[in-house]
């Protein structure tokens, strides 16, 4: 059996507009890589992290990667332990699914580590926990299809239920970054309690109109369904340039826009590359106007989740 391994974990778009906390999709980049190393002794120790700017946690009890491994060895009563090493390969507090990467990351490392004992969908409430942490609430809409690949339905959370949703080839989303913060707790905090009756209407018919389009591949259907009357109205103003943006992508030919994950990236669905790259580029030439640089990553769906890099890996 293999006695470490470095595994990659890919970032997410969570929400897809209408989808609060129940919709997310893989991209194949950005995302995070982790080494781990298995060893009889007990404990988690984060040996290294980079790319974080020295922001993330290196107290193994308060790190995203290390609880959600603590909670799967607790889950199987195991008393070996890991040595981390983190590479960060995308920014923090992005709305890119940073934390779900690296709880996922940890998760499907650990568990080959371990000869597989679980499914890989059975790892899912572990990767939560270390969401939960990072986070302050147990989403599943970033780990789950950063887990699971592709697009990924939260049906309910309690129990838990996801479903894999079939979605085009030829589906590509422009992701871009703007480069300031913004924390999914901030961003959570300030979402009204209550929807009103006709906002909700509004907004399951454009949830069950998106899951269509995107299975029966109709790409009209997923464009007039990429609209959020419940989130987006409240959280757009965090981000600045966000209308210009989404105008922007727009008129370059993008199927729909919207916010990624809690923010402040923002993201486009296009049919083909070339249309997506067009679109990315636009809206980055938008938000250059407002002043705020930005990184722009372009990918179709990524079917695959989470991927072994190598085994028997040195640090
Ligand atoms: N559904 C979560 C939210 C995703 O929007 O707060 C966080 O990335």
């Amino acid at each position: 059996m293999s006695q470490s391994i470095k595994v990659f974990a890919p970032a997410t778009v969570a929400n897809v507009t209408c989808g609060f906390d129940i919709l997310g999709f893989a991209v194949h980049q950005p995302g995070d890589e982790l080494l781990l190393e298995i060893r009889d002794q007990p404990g988690l120790e984060i040996k290294d992290i980079q790319g974080d700017q020295g922001l993330l946690p290196r107290d193994p009890q308060k790190n995203t990667v290390s609880v959600a491994i603590a909670h799967l060895l607790d889950h199987l009563k195991l008393d070996c332990g890991f040595n981390l090493y983190l590479q960060k390969k995308m920014p923090l507090g992005s709305g890119l699914g940073s934390s779900a990467a690296s709880a996922v990351a940890g998760v499907f490392g650990a568990n080959l580590l371990l000869g597989k004992p679980l499914e890989t969908l059975e790892l899912l409430p572990f990767a939560m926990q270390g969401e939960a942490l990072a986070c302050g609430s147990a989403h599943a809409d970033n780990v789950a299809p950063a887990l699971l690949g592709g697009f990924v339905l939260i049906r309910s959370y309690q129990p838990l239920d996801v479903v894999k949703i079939p979605s085009p080839s030829e589906l590509y989303a422009a992701v871009l970054h703007p480069q300031i913060d913004i924390a999914t707790k901030d961003a959570r905090s300030i979402l009204k309690k209550q929807v009103p009756m006709k906002s909700a209407i509004q907004q399951w018919g454009n949830v069950a109109g998106l899951v269509t389009g995107l299975i029966t591949e109709n790409y009209p259907l997923i464009g007039r369904s990429m609209e959020d009357v419940v989130v987006e109205p409240v959280r757009s103003m965090l981000i600045p340039g966000f209308q210009e943006v989404k105008r922007a992508a727009l008129d370059a030919g993008a199927l729909g826009c919207g916010i990624s994950g809690s923010g402040p990236s923002m993201f486009a669905l296009s049919v083909g590359q070339e249309v997506a790259q067009s679109v990315g580029e636009a809206m980055t030439s938008a938000l250059q106007k407002v002043d705020i640089g930005s990184d722009l990553f372009v990918s179709a769906v990524n079917q695959n989740g989470p991927l072994i890099l190598s085994q028997d890996a040195a640090p």
